[in-house]
């Protein structure tokens, strides 16, 4: 019997957890790579706005603005350019195909590949209680990436064949020259 009691008990837990998160999710919108970085842009908290700023992700959409990459589009057979074409868009940039209504005032999607592209749209975790607390920034919208295979494969989403100017990735090498992480104290 009380076996039983726990069981139900662990399954309502379960089911509020997930049910909040499906509201959560569903009332996320994308605030931008400025607001994040208010808050992580301090040397001793990691400067996370930093190392985004300077790596090439952050150029992304820039990239797409380039006579090369108009060339790329053409060869491969689009009309548009590279900026505005579908295609290209959907590894360069994050929000060009959302509903105007996910993404906030100060979003940008000239920001190209940025922090809420892998970490989730995040108008509901952003809080700072939120932020500090794991379990709960998950709750409200927040990726979670069980171990680095996760993250790897989260890369090689965008990292692979389908880009028309792959070679290879190095998961390691790469993420060496990405990761951001909040200095251990
Ligand atoms: C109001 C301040 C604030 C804002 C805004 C904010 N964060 Fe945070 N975030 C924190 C704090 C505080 C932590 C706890 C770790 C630390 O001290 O840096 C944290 C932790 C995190 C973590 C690690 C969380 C975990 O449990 O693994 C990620 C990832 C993160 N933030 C991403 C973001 C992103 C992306 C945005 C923008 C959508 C954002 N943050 C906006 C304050 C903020
Ligand atoms: C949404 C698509 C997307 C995801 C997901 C993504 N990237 Fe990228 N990445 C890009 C694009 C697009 C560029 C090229 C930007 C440019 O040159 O303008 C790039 C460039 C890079 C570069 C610089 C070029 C190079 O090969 O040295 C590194 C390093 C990198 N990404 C690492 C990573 C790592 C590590 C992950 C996973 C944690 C990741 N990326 C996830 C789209 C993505
Ligand atoms: C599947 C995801 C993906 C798609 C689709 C994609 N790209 Fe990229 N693009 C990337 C990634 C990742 C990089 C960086 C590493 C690489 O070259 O694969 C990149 C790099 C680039 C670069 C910089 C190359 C360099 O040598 O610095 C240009 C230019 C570019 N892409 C143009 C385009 C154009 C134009 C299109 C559309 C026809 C396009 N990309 C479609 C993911 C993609
Ligand atoms: C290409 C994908 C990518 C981009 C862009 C990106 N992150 Fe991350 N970030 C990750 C991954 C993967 C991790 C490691 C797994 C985790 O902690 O969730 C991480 C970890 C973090 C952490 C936690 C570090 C720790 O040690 O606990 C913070 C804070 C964070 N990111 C903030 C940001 C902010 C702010 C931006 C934008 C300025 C940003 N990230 C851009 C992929 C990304």
């Amino acid at each position: 019997m009380k076996k039983i009691a726990t069981s139900s008990l662990i399954l309502f837990i379960i089911s509020i957890f997930t049910f909040s998160t499906i509201l959560a999710q569903g009332k996320s919108t994308y605030i931008g790579a400025k607001k994040c970085g208010m808050c992580h842009k301090k040397d001793d908290g990691g400067k996370q706005l930093k190392i985004w700023e300077g790596s090439k992700h952050s150029q992304a959409f820039k990239t797409l603005q380039t006579a090369e990459a108009d060339k790329i589009a053409a060869e491969k057979g689009f009309k548009t350019k590279a900026a505005e074409t579908p295609e290209c868009l959907k590894c360069h940039v994050t929000g060009a195909d959302l509903d105007a209504k996910m993404l906030d005032k100060g979003f940008k999607i000239e920001d190209g590949v940025q922090c809420e592209t892998c970490h989730g749209a995040g108008s509901e975790y952003k809080a700072k209680k939120i932020m500090e607390d794991h379990a709960a920034s998950v709750a409200n919208g927040l990726t979670e990436f069980k171990d680095e295979a996760a993250i790897k494969a989260f890369c090689e989403t965008c990292h692979n064949s389908n880009s028309p100017t792959f070679k290879s990735f190095d998961f390691a090498k790469s993420w060496d020259k990405i990761k951001h992480p909040v200095p251990k104290k």
